[in-house]
């Protein structure tokens, strides 16, 4: 009787990764807010405008600005621009926020960050009615945040998010970790994912043997502030790693921009990322839009 040989080729299950592009889930939302807009323009007789507030002359936050207004005008939002110089004094800059918390055409305010080192941060962010905080920066709207009952929630973390839903990422009942505890990104992160039912654990710059955290969590939203500091092995095999990091760096004599992730070595290995730039970046500027829209039709 012959014998069968059955030859089973060696199967080898290569990690595909999705590259989620802040850019795609972009273009799909701001279509949406200009409708919205002109809605509440049909309806209500309401323009929402948005007052942006920089103070000195930081490179960086200058494009912020100037791709704020651009934006604003791209979805029929009025933007208002005040453009302060760096030794502005505290009483100064109250006095402007002030006038705007009465300016009745203006729903949101915008204190663009970071602010000159003589302005205590907190102190600014304060004088803005909660009523008009797109950054969710206040007190009152961080406090409603952790309550779970937010007016609006901040940016940048509900970019992330938008995009883990347009890409219909999974997060109830996630694993999921955030490295870096700022005002304006770590803790509204961690907030977010944990009102989307993920167990979330929050890392930091004085968080012992932090790959023990990021390398168990299926998914890593990192926020450190630290060009190129995680890398393939920081990541578990199929985790879906998000990169807030925006740093312009010297690589192989050229300005590079990148995130704080080492992107190039998550191919074959995690299962999504967002790449620097065109991931999370451009994802602020539209939650900004949408912050802004909902504040004026409260
Ligand atoms: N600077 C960089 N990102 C932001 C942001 O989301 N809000 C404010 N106010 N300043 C920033």
């Amino acid at each position: 009787m012959a014998k069968i040989v059955t030859h089973f080729p060696r199967l080898i299950i290569l990690q595909v990764m999705r590259i989620l592009s802040g850019k795609e889930v972009v273009q799909a939302r701001r279509k949406k807010i200009a409708e919205k807009v002109q809605q509440l323009k049909n309806n209500k007789g309401i323009t929402p405008g948005l007052a942006v507030v920089l103070v000195g002359e930081d490179p960086a936050s200058q494009v912020y600005v100037r791709n704020k207004a651009k934006a604003c005008d791209e979805v029929g939002i009025n933007s208002f621009e005040h453009k302060l110089p760096a030794e502005t004094s505290a009483d100064d800059l109250k006095k402007l926020i002030i006038e705007l918390n009465n300016n009745k055409e203006v729903h949101g305010i915008l204190v663009q960050l970071p602010l000159p080192k003589h302005l205590n941060t907190d102190e600014i962010l304060q004088c803005i009615d909660p009523k008009k905080d797109p950054d969710a920066l206040t007190t009152e709207n961080m406090g409603l945040c952790w309550k779970g009952t937010p007016r609006v929630s901040a940016c940048t973390p509900s970019g992330v998010m938008a995009i883990l839903d347009y890409y219909k990422i999974e997060v109830a009942g996630k694993e999921a970790v955030v490295v870096g505890r700022s005002n304006i990104v770590g803790k509204p992160m961690a907030q977010l994912l944990l009102m989307a039912d993920a167990t979330v654990t929050l890392c930091h710059s004085k968080t012992k043997n932090l790959r023990k955290y990021t390398s168990q969590a299926e998914i890593v939203v990192v926020a450190a502030g630290r060009p190129l500091m995680l890398g393939k092995e920081d990541f578990k095999k199929g985790a879906v790693v998000i990169d807030v990091g925006m740093h312009r760096e010297l690589i192989d004599g050229k300005t590079k921009l990148c995130g704080d992730v080492r992107f190039d070595e998550l191919h074959d290995w995690v299962s999504a990322a967002t790449p620097v730039p065109g991931g999370v970046g451009p994802m602020t500027i539209t939650m900004l839009l949408e912050n802004t829209f909902k504040l004026a039709s409260f």
